[in-house]
């Protein structure tokens, strides 16, 4: 090899015989290289929003195919130990999914999901003011219907049907409107 003409790098290979392509890719002198660092982080940044967005939709979907519908009735207390006590926590379908069940002034019980709709904190219930709250960004929701009525959440909270057999309460499905 031509001493004058070979890479002041690596003293071996011969710039001027190298494809163009992989000069621009990968190349010699530093100035360049700052450049397709840049190049390489904003493809990197683009295919990661990308697969975020696709992750979060695939989430919702998994949410709805695997909760929604009817599930084995879970004995979850007693409708007395509500009644005095204002609310309860449970969990249904699965020991993994957290619930809350309120005991409304006209004596029907509630019961939803404790996972708020937004970034999954855990809701409780406020009494004085008489709905679910998320103390991560102020989040609220209605307790007829589970609907959010402050901060970002938008979709109503999944409602856990509960059923009375005398004292005892059964959770025995999961409804998740749209
Ligand atoms: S996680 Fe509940 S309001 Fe943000």
């Amino acid at each position: 090899m031509d001493e004058n003409k070979s890479c002041k790098h690596c003293g071996d290979c011969n710039p001027e015989t190298t494809d163009d392509q992989w000069k621009k890719d990968f190349p010699v002198e530093w100035e360049g290289d700052h450049y397709v660092a840049r190049r390489e982080m904003v493809k990197f940044l683009t295919l990661g929003s990308g697969l975020l967005a696709a992750a979060n939709w695939a989430g919702a979907g998994i949410w709805h195919w695997h909760h929604e519908g009817s599930f084995e009735a879970r004995h979850i207390g007693s409708a007395i130990a509500l009644q005095r006590e204002g609310s309860m926590l449970f969990r249904y379908p699965t020991d993994n999914d957290p619930c809350i069940a309120v005991s409304m002034p006209d004596g029907q019980i509630v019961a939803y999901s404790q996972v708020c709709t937004h970034l999954s904190c855990a809701v409780v219930y406020k009494p004085k003011e008489h709905d679910l709250f998320c103390p991560c960004h102020n989040g609220a929701f209605e307790l007829q219907a589970g609907r959010p009525t402050a901060g970002p959440p938008t979709r109503p909270l999944p409602r856990i049907v509960i059923e009375r057999r005398g004292d005892e309460l059964f959770a025995t499905g999961v409804e998740v409107s749209a």
